[in-house]
């Protein structure tokens, strides 16, 4: 099946065609972040606004560069959610009437699973049905979550965060170093070289399976990254003028404080679950840093590592119309008058 895939969910433009899940003929993403970087985060009109006037030509790319024209594509694909509810708005109407136009059927996928969907893009990609039962981490700039998956496209949530998600922590962390939007990157870059145990940032294991539906009595699978951004904020105001020497170390120490606690945890996930196999996805597992970190996580857990190819890390929609190509049972089959879910719940 070909399948033509739409992602606006947050400041990326995407389009991709795909062939039957895995074979990815075009892969365009608009980054907005230009767009957004005077404010030093994404502005939900901004990013609406954009994904209107860009989606367009993004398409006609992603049909060109697939070397097809429109009367190949057999199916249209969007992310209905969770995202920025202007901005989902966008892609999910312009995949109704790019359905309508074409005479082609409609599915709507998650964004979530979109991510996770990211491991099996691509000729080299594992088999998913051999990989399962599995256990997910998940490390967006909206979501932190451990997730199990049973079989292809069976996931429980088994750990998620009381508070902010990993990604937000560093781009709020950033913000506080005085480096730019978005700041993963930025602090990857700024930490090189430092010193990750030049401050002790704290670390935070919550109680329980924080946003999740895991078994009972299991362990403490939650998350919480409010907390050291504030001790970061509180060190720069008792440290003044720290940066100028020691940026690289604060910006590593800060980094190690997050990623510390996604490695302990996806090793206690995936111990919990006897889990053959560990998977990571989602923007920040773009970090070189992490990668190493969960390449040791796994290892520990006795489990084979799957992360994500960076290209398919962050938003795209290659792992839109991948899953919609899949025949997973969470993709959905669109009605007309469906809307968008903004938020993460129930999907
Ligand atoms: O998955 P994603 O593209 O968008 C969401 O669904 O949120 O993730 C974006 C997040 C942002 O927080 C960004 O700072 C982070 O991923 N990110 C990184 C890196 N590249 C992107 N974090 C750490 N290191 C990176 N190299
Ligand atoms: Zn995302």
């Amino acid at each position: 099946m070909i399948v033509f895939g739409i992602e606006t969910s947050c400041d990326e433009t995407a389009a991709a065609v795909v062939v039957g899940g895995r074979d990815v003929l075009s892969n365009i993403v608009y980054s907005q972040v230009a767009r957004h970087q005077p404010y030093g985060g994404v502005v939900p009109e901004v990013a609406s606004r954009c994904h209107l006037e860009v989606l367009p030509p993004i398409c006609e790319q992603a049909l060109t560069e697939g070397g097809l024209d429109w009367s190949r594509i057999e199916t249209v694909a969007v992310t209905r959610g969770p995202g920025l509810a202007s901005s989902l708005l966008v892609g999910v109407t312009a995949a109704k009437a790019l359905s309508l136009r074409l005479g082609v059927p409609l599915l709507t996928v998650s964004h979530l699973d979109a991510h996770i969907y990211a491991l099996f893009l691509g000729e080299d990609a594992p088999d998913a049905a051999a990989v399962c039962p599995l256990v997910a981490l998940l490390v967006s700039g909206g979501h932190t979550r451990l997730i199990r998956m049973d079989a292809p496209g069976r996931m429980v949530v088994i750990g998620g965060t009381l508070d902010d998600a990993a990604g937000e922590a560093l781009d709020k962390g950033a913000a506080l170093l005085g480096l730019g939007y978005p700041g993963g990157p930025e602090i990857e870059k700024a930490a090189r070289g430092g010193d990750p145990e030049y401050v002790r940032f704290p670390r935070a294991y919550p109680e329980g399976r924080t946003g999740a539906g895991g078994r009972d009595g299991g362990p403490a699978l939650g998350f919480s990254f409010s907390g050291v951004k504030t001790a970061l904020r509180y060190y720069l105001a008792d440290h003044p003028g720290v940066l100028g020497q020691h940026l690289a170390d604060v910006a590593a120490s800060y980094q190690a404080a997050v990623f510390d606690v996604l490695a302990e945890r996806l090793k206690t996930a995936v111990v919990a679950e006897s889990a053959r196999y560990a998977a990571c996805v989602g923007g920040v597992i773009r970090n070189e840093t992490l990668r190493a970190m969960l390449r040791g996580a796994a290892h520990e857990a006795g489990a084979q590592l799957l992360l994500a190819d960076p290209a398919y890390c962050t938003d795209n929609a290659a792992m839109v119309a991948g899953l919609a190509g899949s025949g997973w049972p969470c993709v959905r089959a669109a009605r007309l008058d469906e809307g968008i879910v903004p938020t993460g719940k129930g999907l």
